[in-house]
């Protein structure tokens, strides 16, 4: 099975009404979790792999560990990078053997972002690859990069067919209310999203993928078996998961998860530490970490994204 682009996966989510899982992955045990349980479930999978990412493992160890999870597993798996910023690391990326790539053009003005974005797809389409695109800014923490609540901003749905049409992207990220990180809504408030958005963006762009960031639902008990074991992380709140199946029944065809995936290793550590202190082996955390992702996984390709068996 070859490591294959975006575009058949997100078209047949689209006319499914189902959405695909794009997490993103670190390390072996994070990978091996994730692809073992999209090949359990027969679900199409998409890796994703931020800059940070690249930093702390380097782009040939995710690659050739990626390469290694399909050789194991059978999945045909499409290669992403996560919020790209610059024409040159999607270029590098490009040329390094990804099938896909977000340029996050979301900061700056909107024809700033049409020319960063149409310069990537062109590149990107000579060579058989998939674009994401942003509109509208998210809050939250990606990075190095804090977007204050202040600088974040919906996207604008008198702009997306201008955006699509100049610049050619097969993907378009939208912000409706999600952020990234694991403090997604103010305590005691309901968490709400502007799903009146993502409906107009759909009935201007039919038959277009949206692509939903910051999806991660901040599972409580994750959050409490973290804090019991020595962590502080009070007020942590994420998506609904009955929102994100309404966004994956409707245009959104890619949803982003990492905190759940962060939480859930996290979480299992902690508790595993605790209770066996006198343990310094590290396969036995990480084996137990890496079966909690694997469980996470299956439980978001099954119950929320609905892309289980669609293989
Ligand atoms: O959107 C951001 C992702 O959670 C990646 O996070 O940049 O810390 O790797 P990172
Ligand atoms: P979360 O922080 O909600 O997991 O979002 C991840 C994301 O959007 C990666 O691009
Ligand atoms: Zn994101």
């Amino acid at each position: 099975m070859p490591i294959v682009t975006s575009r058949e996966m997100l078209k047949k989510a689209y006319e499914g009404g189902y959405a695909i899982g794009a997490f993103n992955v670190n390390n072996m045990e994070i990978i091996q979790g994730i692809t073992e349980a999209a090949a359990e479930t027969r679900s199409p999978l998409i890796l994703q792999v931020s800059a940070g990412a690249r930093k702390y493992a380097k782009h040939v160890y995710l690659m050739k560990l990626i390469e290694a999870a399909e050789a194991d597993t059978g999945l045909p798996i499409c290669v992403h990078l996560d919020h790209g910023e610059s024409f040159e690391i999607c270029k590098t990326c490009i040329d390094g053997g990804f099938t896909s790539v977000m340029i996050d053009g979301s900061k700056y003005p909107f024809e700033e972002n049409i020319n960063l974005t149409r310069q990537v797809v062109e590149y990107a389409h000579d060579r058989g690859v998939t674009v994401e695109g942003e509109l509208g800014r998210l809050a939250g923490i990606e990075d190095d990069i804090n977007v204050s609540d202040e600088e974040s901003s919906y996207t604008n749905p008198d702009q997306v067919e201008e955006f699509v049409e100049a610049t050619g992207v097969d993907s378009l990220a939208i912000a409706i209310g999600t952020s990234h990180g694991a403090y997604k809504f103010k305590p005691g408030h309901k968490p709400q999203l502007r799903f009146d958005i993502l409906e107009e963006v759909a009935r201007r762009l039919p038959g277009f993928p949206i692509v939903l960031h910051g999806a991660s639902s901040v599972m409580p008990e994750y959050v409490e078996m973290i804090n019991k074991n020595g962590g502080k992380m009070p007020d942590a709140i994420g998506v609904p998961e009955d929102m994100l199946r309404k966004a994956a029944s409707m245009a959104v065809c890619k949803i982003n998860i990492d905190t759940d995936l962060r939480l859930a290793m996290t979480a299992s550590i902690r508790s595993y530490l605790n209770e066996r202190p006198e343990d310094f082996d590290p396969r036995k955390y990480l084996g137990p970490a890496r079966d909690n992702i694997k469980e996470l996984v299956k439980h978001k390709l099954i119950n929320v994204l609905g892309c289980a068996g669609k293989l």
